[in-house]
């Protein structure tokens, strides 16, 4: 997810890493039910995926990805708000426990470059998941937080963020994207 409709242009800076590429709807693969993690099997595998997600992210000023927009069909999710103050995250077969309130939620996609529209959202949230060392955790989001992880655990079901956008606003959306946002 990102909350910027618009990207800067900018100089490439020396990355040091090769971006992952990013699918872009309508790609197929951006609709497959992703699979667990099996730690016990490719933990190191799964904590260089993530690792090259964080980087990835950042360069493409995103606040969340998830495996399958990188064609990797595994319950990984990565988010930085890039705020300063919210940890950077890594979550590994995330599973919903609690979600209470509403909130409207402005969200882009970096599977849907340029464009974005308002979902309904829970305004809290609690998860269990396991973090980049296979430990459980669980953890309460509220606010951005909370809807960029509905979001990034949305991508992991197949469901993109324009699919709980109603009817004729994700016209609009798609239509819009048909004409400025596919690179
Ligand atoms: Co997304």
């Amino acid at each position: 997810m990102y909350n910027k409709t618009m990207e800067n242009e900018k100089s490439i800076p020396k990355l040091g890493f090769k971006p992952l590429k990013i699918l872009t709807y309508p790609n197929a693969k951006l609709r497959i039910v992703s699979k667990n993690v099996r730690p016990e099997v490719n933990l190191k595998e799964v904590q260089e995926l993530a690792s090259l997600m964080h980087k990835t992210m950042k360069f493409m000023e995103g606040i969340g990805l998830a495996a399958p927009q990188v064609g990797i069909g595994l319950r990984v999710i990565t988010i930085n708000l890039q705020d300063g103050k919210t940890n950077p995250l890594t979550l590994l077969n995330p599973v919903l426990l609690n979600r209470e309130g509403q909130q409207d939620s402005h969200e882009g996609c970096l599977s849907l470059p340029q464009v974005s529209g308002d979902v309904l959202r829970a305004q809290s949230i609690d998860i269990k998941y396991l973090d980049e060392n296979a430990e459980e955790k669980t953890l309460h989001a509220e606010g951005l937080l909370a809807a960029c992880i509905q979001h990034e655990m949305d991508h992991l079901e197949g469901i993109l963020y324009i699919d709980r956008v109603s009817g004729l606003r994700r016209d609009m959306i798609i239509r819009r994207y048909k004409k400025i946002g596919r690179l």
